[in-house]
């Protein structure tokens, strides 16, 4: 019989007792497919006593994650810890070093320390895998690197956060608090460790920054995502988008070119008719735009154990057929360096909200700024007096006309008595 593959897991939270629960029910199917057997041989967490409603008694327990690629009974370490730095990154880089190959789920360490890990992943000649990392079960990375790897990617843009997705879509549905739908989407393991990654935007853009240089062969680059979440939503936001032919979603989108490397995270006003509009719940999609393949789709559970564990245990199989290409698809040496792109010149149509103090002659004040700066109005909505009094919400659509336009517009506008709150710019998602 061939050889087993000899696993650690390090992490036994959502995503490793996944992934143990996965390689027990499919067993035998994975040895036929992977040409041997994938053998869990030892598993690691920070609390060996508490109960994971799984029986941890066929593994060993190691009590330093650190030190697991060492051990002799270990052939591929499956980080599932989460953190940027810390225990995750120091296990990773031990496991390498040791010249043991690295699966891992996590997106925040690879957005941050990913190039330093394929580099020494290559000197070591061993595998670093990470499709889990992006967009749960969906296999859009193996799908970028090999199966669109003819194409030049020019656009990648797409839903890339269950989390949001899942209260966006309940707050529409039900017009729900969305410290409620929050609540609920932790209880069904959704969320990060620190759920304010999700709804911030910082996990789309982690994983925004991975998928961004595996589809144009560029360096990860965090740092140069803009991003923010859903937070400054109101559900009168939501209700207004519905009112114009819209949904919310929180978008995340990149693209190459002789500008630089564009890459934002940001909610967006999509079209009923988009494909992307009817990716609901804990769904991602994404939209990979390559020149000779065309417009590509994928979409699939992006969060919770089943679908991640899925991502996760492909890579092991890949791993035991003896897979080993660069994990962003070329050599670290190959990526190019491309500078964050400026955006003022980028056409766009955006929703403008405005919460203003309830007095005569604001509208004008807006709408003067608005002029002054060069900002087409293509439909405007003032709702009734908040029954709570004082302020009002004011939302309009603009024409098609550059950022900086809009970016002028609130310069003028900043500090205005008027407002009541900063003004709330979320671009419309084009065709
Ligand atoms: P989780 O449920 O919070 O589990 C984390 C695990 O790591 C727990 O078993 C915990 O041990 C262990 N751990 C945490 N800090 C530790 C430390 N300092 N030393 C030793 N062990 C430590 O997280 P998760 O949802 O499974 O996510 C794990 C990773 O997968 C993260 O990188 C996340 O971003 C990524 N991911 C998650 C999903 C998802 O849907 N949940 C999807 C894709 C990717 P104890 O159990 O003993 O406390
Ligand atoms: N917290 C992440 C999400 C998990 O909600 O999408 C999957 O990466």
């Amino acid at each position: 019989m061939a050889q087993p593959l000899k696993i650690a897991l390090a992490g036994l939270g959502t995503v490793g007792v996944g992934v143990i629960r996965l390689v027990e029910a499919n067993r035998a199917l994975i040895e036929r497919r992977a040409g041997r057997p994938i053998q869990i041989t030892v598993v690691s967490a920070r609390d060996r006593r508490k109960d994971r409603g799984i029986d941890l008694t066929p593994y060993a327990w190691e009590d330093d994650m650190v030190i697991l690629g060492e051990r002799a009974d270990v052939d591929v370490v499956v980080e599932m810890v989460g953190g940027a730095d810390g225990p995750a990154l120091a296990c990773s880089r031990t496991t390498i070093e040791a010249g043991k190959a690295l699966v891992t789920a996590n997106k925040a360490m690879i957005a941050h320390h990913g190039l330093e890990l394929a580099a020494k992943a290559e000197d070591q000649r061993v595998a670093l895998k990470f499709e889990a990392a992006v967009a749960g079960g969906i296999p859009v990375i193996k799908a970028l690197r090999e199966g669109a790897a003819a194409n030049a990617i020019e656009r990648v843009y797409g839903i890339l956060n269950g989390t949001c997705n899942y209260i966006l879509t309940v707050m529409e549905d039900t017009g729900r608090d969305f410290a409620d739908v929050l609540a609920e989407a932790q209880a069904l393991g959704y969320a990060e460790a620190d759920p304010t990654f999700d709804i911030e935007g910082i996990d789309a853009a982690h994983k925004l920054s991975i998928l961004a240089a595996i589809a144009f062969g560029t360096r990860v680059d965090f740092a140069g995502v803009v991003a923010s979440g859903i937070t400054r939503l109101r559900a009168a936001d939501i209700a207004q988008a519905q009112a114009l032919g819209y949904v919310i979603r929180l978008i995340g989108m990149a693209e190459a070119g002789a500008d630089g490397l564009f890459q934002r995270v940001q909610p967006h006003l999509v079209p009923v008719d988009h494909p992307l509009a009817h990716v609901d719940g804990a769904t991602n999609a994404v939209v990979a735009e390559g020149n000779f393949s065309g417009r590509l789709l994928f979409q699939g559970a992006g969060a919770g154990d089943g679908p991640t564990a899925s991502a996760v245990v492909a890579d092991l199989i890949d791993i035991a057929r003896g897979e080993l290409g660069p994990a962003f698809s070329m050599p670290v040496a190959e990526l190019e360096a491309l500078a964050p792109a400026a955006t003022g010149h980028r056409q766009s149509r955006a929703y403008i909200r405005f919460m203003v103090a309830d007095r005569p002659g604001v509208l004008a004040e807006i709408t003067a700024a608005l002029r002054d700066a060069g900002v087409s109005i293509e439909s405007l909505i003032q709702k009734g007096r908040a029954a709570d009094a004082g302020e009002v919400m004011v939302a309009m659509v603009s024409h098609e006309g550059p950022e900086s336009a809009v970016t002028e517009a609130l310069r003028l506008l900043d500090g205005a008595p008027c407002l009541t709150e900063p003004p709330l710019v979320l671009h419309i998602l084009a065709d």
